[in-house]
């Protein structure tokens, strides 16, 4: 007992020393008791971010809230951040290493229902907030803009409706955004570009409407497939996107012509554009020859002309669809020499001629599709020439006046 009472100066809070010092308790009971009171005491997670917790868990219809998953196992009889966790919150947050502050909120698929409180908003240090995979429905709270240290944000495939919150542009730090999978409506922010952190923007299948804006400039990866946005691809709107290399945009509704400075955006590796409107496509020749371009989709649109032979000059390019467009004349002989192409759909055009009998020489592994179009002498021993080609009064219709390039 003495020596507790003399070394106690550097181990405990002053008040507890001069209590343990001044007893006249010299019974170790009552000094344990003062222990246990002490370390339950620690009860050291931001008062605003317990208040945040309780809010968020009460906005949960507690019948959507499974008996073994992480929400079932908030208790705010106890601590949200103290150590060690072995029954009550066991999962869905993580704290600050001194166990003051949430520094991640993320939720399991486990079928979660309900509205985010506003309240989320009050968790300041938050850096990930992941509600993935549940049916959280209503608006995406505007107040999430004050999350200032958020890194990411995953709200997929959920049931949120509503527009993207205007202010969420405000979140300087985030590098991920997540909306996929949902029924938010309305134009994308005019200030997104304002997001100069965010490196990944997936808000495909929700029911967008409106333009491109302009996108941030350290983004990497762009998804807004499947939903209604219009227009044309503007370059006011990759300006300065030098990171760039995946481009999702299919099933949409963009038209217009998708001009040659698209496929020269320095970092480009992906491009999905199926499914949309676009009437013609400039394809330039790689600069320098050099290009990390592999995959290119641009099948169900609308798109008349020729077949790109510039296509082949990219040196990755490996695979290549323009199934269901309005092309014509032949297929490019250096498309059957191009050494890195794996997969080729150019079915459902009018393309004329003998396929370029590189396809069906050799070991070319190529797989894909030539069918559907005026295409003669294209071997059914082959898997490109699996389909039938269009009849040859419909051939004739469509060349009818028309130079057989
Ligand atoms: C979007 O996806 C749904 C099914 O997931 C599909 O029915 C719909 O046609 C798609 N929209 C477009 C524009 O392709
Ligand atoms: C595509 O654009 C043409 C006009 O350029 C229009 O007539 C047609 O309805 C559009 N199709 C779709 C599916 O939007
Ligand atoms: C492309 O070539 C030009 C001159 O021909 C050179 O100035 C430029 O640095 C090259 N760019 C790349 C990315 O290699
Ligand atoms: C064409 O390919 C499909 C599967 O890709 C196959 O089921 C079918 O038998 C093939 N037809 C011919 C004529 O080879």
């Amino acid at each position: 007992m003495k020596k507790a009472s003399q070394s106690c100066s550097c181990h405990f809070t002053p008040s507890l020393c001069t209590k343990m010092q001044t007893s006249s308790i010299s019974n170790s009971l009552s000094i344990l008791l003062l222990l246990v009171q002490f370390f339950s005491a620690q009860s050291i997670s931001s008062p605003q971010d317990i208040s945040a917790l309780k809010a968020f868990k009460a906005a949960i219809n507690p019948t959507s809230i499974p008996p073994s998953s992480c929400l079932a196992s908030w208790d705010f009889s106890t601590d949200p951040c103290a150590l060690p966790r072995r029954t009550h919150f066991t999962c869905g947050l993580t704290c600050s290493p001194d166990s003051t502050r949430v520094t991640q909120l993320t939720l399991e698929p486990a079928g979660y229902s309900g509205q985010v409180t506003p309240l989320v908003s009050q968790l300041t240090q938050l850096l990930i907030l992941d509600l993935s995979d549940n049916n959280f429905f209503g608006p995406i709270p505007a107040s999430l803009s004050s999350l200032y240290n958020l890194q990411t944000l995953a709200l997929g495939s959920n049931s949120f409706s509503g527009s993207v919150p205007r202010p969420i542009t405000k979140l300087k730090k985030l590098e991920t955004l997540d909306l996929s999978h949902n029924s938010l409506s309305g134009y994308l922010p005019e200030a997104t570009y304002l997001l100069s952190s965010l490196r990944s923007l997936d808000l495909s299948y929700n029911k967008l409407t409106g333009s491109l804006p302009k996108l941030p400039y350290n983004l990497i990866e762009l998804a807004l497939k499947n939903n209604s946005l219009s227009g044309i691809i503007s370059k006011a709107a990759f300006d300065g996107s030098s990171q760039l290399e995946v481009i999702e945009l299919s099933e949409n509704s963009f038209t217009g012509k998708l001009e040659a400075w698209f496929f020269l955006l320095p970092a480009i590796q992906q491009v999905n554009l199926a499914n949309n409107n676009l009437t013609a496509v400039e394809i330039p020749k790689p600069l320098n020859g050099s290009s990390d371009l592999v995959a290119v989709d641009l099948g169900f649109n609308n798109i008349k002309g020729y077949l790109p032979v510039s296509l082949a000059d990219y040196p990755l390019l490996s695979s290549l669809t323009m199934r269901y467009n309005r092309l014509r004349g032949t297929i490019p002989v250096q498309y059957s020499r191009k050494k890195s192409l794996r997969r080729l759909f150019l079915d459902g055009n009018f393309l004329i001629g003998k396929p370029p009998s590189g396809f069906f020489s050799g070991n070319a592994e190529i797989s894909g599709s030539l069918g559907d179009n005026c295409l003669i002498g294209c071997p059914g021993s082959s898997q490109l020439c699996n389909r039938s080609q269009k009849s040859a009064s419909l051939c004739k219709k469509a060349y009818r006046g028309k130079p057989r390039s």
